[in-house]
């Protein structure tokens, strides 16, 4: 059976005291969903230390959800790659909608990829089209615009890749099998190429729609927002 990856994605929804009680009061779930798949969880920077020191020896695996563009140096308020890589992050989330929003162009994600690689993270890119790209038709053409900075950066490490379309995050709408078919296939084709992608979905993924997803071959798991945040929910997502 497909060994999916499903990374939750905890974004600021809890202050760090209610996010690392969030965890542990599901650690037991969360340790029994991850003998069954792949399970990656997000939570804020200010909670990596405290639950990474939980998932010691745990198949869990602990990702940060952004990362500076630059090494070291003077960049108040960044988070450097090398830090993610100390508190024990397996994977980052870099490129997010939401971050893409306060100005983060494709060269600078690119920067960001860069970074992890070099510390031995895992990067996970975000693209997707906005609503108005998606009613005119460009989001191939998007799509393309935002993958090619990074195509150039990559060796042959593992990198992930998330298509959420921007439209679909916390809307509880999706797109149709026959598009995500056709967008992830030409994901698929343009990243052919490299070695070790795994390609994602995220946006408005819950218990009722997740199934059709997984009809899709070139889907290699999910990742979860809003969903991700009830235990029993996320529960049923995985196990579907
Ligand atoms: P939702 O699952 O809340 O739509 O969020 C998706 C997302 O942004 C994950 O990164």
């Amino acid at each position: 059976m497909k060994q999916y990856l499903y990374a939750a994605n905890w974004k600021m929804y809890l202050p760090m005291q209610e996010e690392i009680l969030f965890f542990t009061s599901h650690k037991q779930e969360f340790t029994e969903l991850s003998t069954q798949a792949s399970i990656a969880l997000f939570p804020s920077y200010l909670s990596l230390p405290a639950i990474a020191q939980e998932l010691q020896g745990s198949s869990i695996k602990l990702g940060a959800q952004d990362c500076s563009a630059a090494p070291l140096g003077a960049y108040t308020g960044q988070v450097s790659a090398r830090s993610i890589a100390q508190v024990g992050c397996t994977y980052c989330i870099v490129g997010h909608s939401e971050r893409r929003a306060l100005g983060e162009t494709n060269d600078i994600i690119a920067q960001k990829v860069t970074r992890l690689l070099e510390n031995s993270v895992t990067p996970i890119v975000c693209i997707g089209e906005t609503a108005q790209e998606n009613a005119q038709g460009v989001t191939l053409t998007i799509l393309e615009m935002q993958l090619e900075p990074i195509l150039k950066v990559i060796s042959d490490k593992p990198l992930v890749i998330a298509y959420e379309p921007v439209w679909a995050i916390g809307t509880n709408r999706t797109p149709t099998s026959t598009d995500i078919e056709k967008i992830l296939l030409h994901i698929a084709t343009m990243t052919a190429h490299h070695k070790n992608i795994t390609l994602l979905y995220g946006g408005s993924i819950d218990k009722d729609n997740i199934k059709e997803f997984k009809n899709n071959a070139h889907i290699g798991g999910f990742l979860i927002g809003h969903a991700s945040m009830d235990s029993q929910e996320f529960k049923k997502i995985v196990q579907s």
